[in-house]
């Protein structure tokens, strides 16, 4: 279905779901604080420990029943309302899904879904319960986590730069750009795309992009954001 309304594009990272209780990877406390991503985020980590992996991706899952989608996520979603938005999210939580966004593409996998260990397009839902790291599905087949660790590739980046390049409207959220190919999908923008940049840190970004800044948190950020499009809008 084509719709006549502009098309907004936002790529979000770990920092949109602070506020809802999860910490970021790279910020001072994050994850990678406190665990190394090679035991707990890439392939090697996998056939190294499997069962620290499960139980690292089963905690998350646990926090995340518990946890609340912010005002950021919730402005994303109302936004569906004036434009068409798709969300590419390098986040691994359904907050942005359970804050009502209906076009989501996760980058880097779904901490709800577990997928064949020798078949990637073999995913089931699993919700929030824990996975044993020896988990075998229906056929005998190994399962783990259908998360996209440090050495794999990144199936979604074709359809992520395709979005990215008919966006009219982007905004960066909550991600500190430095991994790729992620980070990358900035350079697929067009040059008369309005760009936002979502963030309480300095983010480098090149300067030719000419992002609009905006230095706050997610849910202050995106109201602000949702305010100055909207203006445009209603004039
Ligand atoms: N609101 C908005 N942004 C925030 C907030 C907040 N409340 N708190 C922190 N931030 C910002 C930080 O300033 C930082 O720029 O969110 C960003 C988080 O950056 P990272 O921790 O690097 O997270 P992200 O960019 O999503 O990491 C990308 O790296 O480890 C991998 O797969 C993992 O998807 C992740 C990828």
């Amino acid at each position: 279905m084509t719709t006549n309304k502009k098309c907004l594009v936002a790529l979000t990272g770990a920092g949109i779901s602070a506020e809802s209780g999860f910490k970021t990877f790279r910020d001072s406390g994050g994850l990678w604080e406190e665990y190394s991503v090679e035991d707990v985020a890439s392939i090697e980590g996998w056939y190294r420990n499997p069962k620290l992996m499960t139980d690292f991706y089963n905690d998350l899952r646990t926090q995340l029943e518990k946890a609340q989608p912010n005002d950021g996520h919730k402005i994303l979603a109302e936004l569906e309302e004036y434009f068409d938005v798709r969300i590419i999210t390098q986040n691994v939580d359904n907050l942005h899904e359970r804050a009502g966004s209906t076009n989501v593409l996760h980058l880097h996998g779904e901490l709800t879904k577990a997928r064949a260990v020798n078949n990637e397009n073999k995913i089931i839902d699993i919700g929030y319960r824990n996975m044993s790291y020896d988990e075998k599905d229906s056929d005998g087949e190994l399962l783990r986590p259908h998360i996209v660790w440090f050495g794999e590739a990144v199936p979604a980046i074709t359809e992520a730069a395709r979005l990215v390049r008919s966006a009219d409207i982007f905004a960066v959220i909550g991600s500190s750009l430095v991994v790729y190919p992620a980070a990358g999908l900035v350079h697929d923008l067009r040059s008369n795309t309005e760009s936002f940049l979502i963030d309480p840190k300095e983010v480098q970004v090149p300067a030719w992009l000419n992002f609009r800044v905006i230095r706050e948190v997610a849910s202050k950020g995106v109201a602000i954001m949702r305010d100055e499009l909207l203006k445009e809008i209603k004039g």
